[in-house]
């Protein structure tokens, strides 16, 4: 089977969050299973790209509405991914630094979307599955399935996978006109509620749609942002599928990024290792349990709730705690955080920005990861979490449901708790702390998380079998 990804971010090549993981991964998988996936993203301005070795494979152009524009699309030739990637380019539009929050992200998407399916008309075989990823792509399937100019690409089977039903995509029926022919009493399939919406019209065009967990799948047909008509409406063609890991990336045995290297058997002393040169990095007494928070500071993840959690929690356990935070966002929560760091500067210490190193240091070095979050599609932190000896306290919310039972249930090897609300946090960070102190449990607890299989071959295999059910042959 041939697969082509759409989508707006690929680990290593640009990540934002966990959709880059996801795209980074699941193909690499497909391939070792003996298919052909292939991935399709845009150039941004990155040091991959101009790090690693690309050929030419196509050049041409656009329309965005009255604007042309040049396309070239590159492919890596080392497949140092395990799949094959293509990097399309568009001069003056997508190679920008960054991947998303500039004025025109609107045109800048439509436009990658417009240029994948130009070149996609000119393969002379079809793949037989295309399958995007989130909003930015979410207006492909209704453009194969509708625009004239794209006939040739009608029997190709397609699925959307909604990574965060959060963020639509939404813009005006004014652009309308950007968008290539179709026949205009189509146009409803674009729409949601008084605007055109990509994640709707994807819904709506695609094949088969797909959530991250199960839970989440559960949990749109009430709450969708707006979207649950709709997605009760489309039902018949919904999947949860959970996301899985890429256990090769991340394994504490073997992962360089970690000062001390360990597996299941030496975690103990490993994990000591790795907490107490994060503690002297951070300022911070290793002897004491430490709690870790590694994400976007937005309120999804329940970020505004984090200065107070840890400054309660601190005060609660007597200062016989401790807490590092990385992450950036909202630049309320940041200063309340600052503020927090005033009063607790002992136990709590943080950094803003994106590290990639630094967030696998503290995964290994770490005894929890707190995850308070409100909305989690599916979430990999606790993944990432359980497979480095580090006890995952989580909302139950989504996907955390899915992948984190309480160590207060049967093969239980996580912390649960159900509001998102500081003194239900205040609770499961106090359960936390007494784990710690009880340390053989403690040990068989990050032991058996350790052995859980969160690794993509499931979740692949689950994504073909979906494929099998739909293409044309
Ligand atoms: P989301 O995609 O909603 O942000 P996920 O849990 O799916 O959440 O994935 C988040 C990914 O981004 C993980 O790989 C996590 O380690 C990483 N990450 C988030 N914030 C940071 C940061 N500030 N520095 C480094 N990695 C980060
Ligand atoms: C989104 C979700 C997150 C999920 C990720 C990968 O960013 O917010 O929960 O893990 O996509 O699917």
């Amino acid at each position: 089977m041939e697969i082509l990804h759409v989508s707006a971010e690929c680990y290593p090549v640009a990540k934002v969050g966990g959709l880059a993981d996801v795209v980074g991964a699941l193909p690499k998988y497909q391939c070792l299973a003996g298919h052909m996936a292939k991935v399709v993203m845009p150039a941004y301005n990155t040091r991959f790209f101009h790090t690693h070795e690309f050929e030419l494979v196509h050049q041409g152009g656009t329309w965005l509405g009255h604007d042309w524009y040049h396309v070239n699309i590159w492919r890596e030739t080392t497949n140092v991914l395990g799949f094959d990637l293509y990097l399309l380019d568009i001069p003056g539009l997508l190679d920008k630094d960054g991947v998303y929050g500039h004025h025109n992200d609107m045109q800048r998407f439509l436009a990658f979307q417009v240029a994948v399916l130009d070149w996609l008309n000119e393969w002379q075989h079809q793949p037989d599955v295309v399958h995007c990823h989130d909003h930015h792509t979410g207006l492909v399937p209704f453009m194969m399935s509708h625009s004239y100019k794209y006939e040739r690409l009608r029997n190709i089977a397609t699925v959307f996978t909604i990574h965060n039903a959060q963020y639509q995509g939404q813009f005006g029926w004014d652009q309308l006109y950007l968008l290539p022919g179709f026949d205009l009493w189509k146009a409803g399939l674009l729409g949601w509620d008084g605007a055109i919406n990509p994640m709707a019209a994807a819904i709506k065009c695609a094949w088969r749609f797909t959530t991250v967990s199960p839970n989440y799948m559960q949990e749109l047909f009430t709450s969708a942002n707006g979207l649950e008509a709709l997605m009760n409406y489309e039902k018949g063609k919904a999947a949860g599928i959970l996301n899985g890991i890429d256990t090769n990336v991340w394994n504490p045995a073997t992962d360089p990024m970690l000062p001390a290297a360990y597996d299941e058997h030496t975690f103990v002393k490993g994990k000591r290792e790795n907490k107490e040169q994060l503690c002297e990095e951070f300022d911070l007494d290793p002897e004491l349990p430490l709690i870790s928070f590694i994400g976007r500071l937005v309120a999804d993840k329940g970020a505004d709730l984090l200065p107070e959690i840890i400054g309660r929690s601190i005060y609660e356990q007597k200062q016989q705690l401790n807490f590092i935070l990385l992450g950036s966002g909202d630049p309320h929560v940041e200063w309340s955080l600052q503020q927090t760091k005033l009063y607790t500067g002992k136990n709590f210490n943080l950094q803003f920005g994106y590290n990639e190193a630094l967030s696998h240091r503290i995964y290994a070095g770490s005894d929890f990861l707190l995850m308070p979050s409100r909305v989690e599609p599916c979430g990999l932190n606790q993944m990432y979490a359980l497979r480095y000896g580090t006890v995952p306290i989580v909302r139950s919310v989504g996907g955390l449901k899915d992948t984190v039972t309480d160590f207060g249930d049967p093969g239980g090897s996580g912390i649960r708790f159900i509001h998102a609300a500081t003194w239900d946090a205040c609770l499961a960070v106090g359960r936390a702390v007494q784990l710690y102190h009880d340390t053989a449990r403690f040990q068989d607890i990050r032991e058996h998380g350790m052995q859980l299989d969160n690794s993509w071959d499931n979740s692949a295999a689950a994504y073909l079998q979906l494929y099998s059910s739909i293409i044309v042959r």
